[in-house]
């Protein structure tokens, strides 16, 4: 980054935790555009992530994550920025959200996932038989990798928008992001 203050603000987390929900209100508070990294996929691919996934490949579909950090990294700035559940797994990846602004990882528990993805069929990781033991395998591995690249952690699940909001921007506020 070029200046500290007026950064790009970036949500990482499981699928499920509130990445696009928060990072719209988010963005309309501060006056900033809003992006989705799985949006801006969709439609550079010209079809949904559940296609990609069936006819090129997870691997493909993670390529063209990187692609489109390195777009992020280089084209905006005051932005918010929602992102894959998925994304940060990769170390290219996760280096170059460092980059890109201040990076939070909104934590959910396992409760709050299954409660908000069952009959979910948008996201190729969970579907077929057992949800629990899909996403228990998934947060194992991601969770730590969530820690390690944020900025900051906010516990969401008990938390209203209005709150998690007050302290992302809280904390730029103090780091003098904001
Ligand atoms: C994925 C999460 C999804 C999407 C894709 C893969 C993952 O995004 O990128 O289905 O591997 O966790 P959301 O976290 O927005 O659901």
């Amino acid at each position: 980054m070029d200046s500290k203050k007026e950064q790009n603000i970036v949500l990482i987390g499981f699928m499920g935790c509130g990445k696009t929900s928060v990072g719209k209100r988010l963005a309309r508070r501060l006056h900033y555009p809003f992006i989705d990294t799985d949006q801006m996929i969709e439609k550079k691919a010209g079809c949904t992530i559940n296609q990609i996934f069936e006819r090129k490949g997870e691997a493909f579909f993670r390529e063209m994550e990187t692609d489109i950090l390195q777009e992020i990294r280089t084209s905006y700035r005051q932005t918010v920025i929602a992102t894959g559940g998925g994304l940060p797994v990769k170390k290219q990846n996760r280096e170059l959200l460092k980059e890109i602004g201040h990076v939070v990882y909104l934590k959910t528990s396992k409760e709050t996932v299954m409660k908000r993805l069952s009959g979910d069929t948008t996201r190729p990781k969970l579907r077929g038989e057992d949800l629990s033991r899909k996403v228990d395998m998934l947060l194992n591995e991601r969770e730590p990798i969530y820690q390690e690249t944020a900025d900051q952690v906010i516990e969401a699940d008990n938390k209203t928008f209005y709150e998690i909001i007050n302290a992302i921007i809280d904390t730029m506020k103090r780091e003098g992001k904001q």
